[in-house]
């Protein structure tokens, strides 16, 4: 079995089924969505807007993006829940001491503008918060990103700070903005908005 699968199998046991959502499902991302992880993510528009994702993205670099997850890092695939098909990617790093998790997400270019983003990121914290029993969630993004800014707002993160990270696709050190959620925080949330 190579690596790629083993990694899969390993990620697909203990409390990796699906997470629903009104209009989503979060399932568990095969070797068969990687064609269309290299087609979406391979947008300049999203690649430069991580900092993972090089540029041109090939299959080939899809396949070792996947081979390379660190232990404990979960990945979703954000799709239709009829027909399954993949509309982006979500997932999260924890911590070394397992109380908190980077959170990370992208949207194909073609279902822009439509709440996805945030309806998936929501139902990871929920997840994140409750199953996995995170403490804090964190995440960042580049300073010339004000879709992810928004989705981060809506989302109920608070900013903590400024740094500079890494972008592949870019092949620099670019500005950006970090932003925290606690479980205590996102709790209070929750009632508000029931
Ligand atoms: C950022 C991204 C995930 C948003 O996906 P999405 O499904 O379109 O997000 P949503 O529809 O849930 O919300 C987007 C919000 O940003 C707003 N927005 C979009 N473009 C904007 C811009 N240029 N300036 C300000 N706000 C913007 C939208 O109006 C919406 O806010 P609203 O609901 O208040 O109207 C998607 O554009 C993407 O994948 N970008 C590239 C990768 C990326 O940035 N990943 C995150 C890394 S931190």
């Amino acid at each position: 079995m190579s690596r790629l699968s083993q990694l899969l199998k390993r990620r697909s046991v203990g409390g990796h089924e699906p997470i629903r959502t009104t209009r989503l499902v979060l399932r568990q991302l095969t070797t068969d969505d990687l064609p269309d992880v290299a087609t979406l993510a391979g947008d300049w528009g999203i690649a430069s807007m991580t900092a993972r994702i090089p540029y041109p993205y090939t299959l080939a670099d899809a396949r070792q993006w996947l081979d390379g997850l660190e232990e404990g890092e979960v990945v979703r695939a954000i799709a239709t829940p009829v027909d399954g098909r993949l509309l982006g990617l979500t997932g999260y790093l924890p911590s070394r001491d397992g109380r908190r998790a980077e959170i990370g997400y992208w949207i194909g270019r073609p279902y822009w503008g439509n709440g996805y983003a945030t309806e998936a990121a929501s139902a990871l914290i929920a997840f994140g918060f409750t199953s996995a029993g995170f403490e804090a969630l964190t995440c960042c993004h580049f300073s010339d990103n004000p879709a992810s800014r928004r989705v981060i707002e809506k989302l109920g993160f608070k900013a903590t700070g400024n740094c500079s990270c890494w972008s592949e696709a870019r092949r620099i050190q670019s500005p950006a903005e970090q932003y925290e959620l606690t479980r205590r925080d996102w709790r209070q949330l929750t009632r508000r908005r029931r």
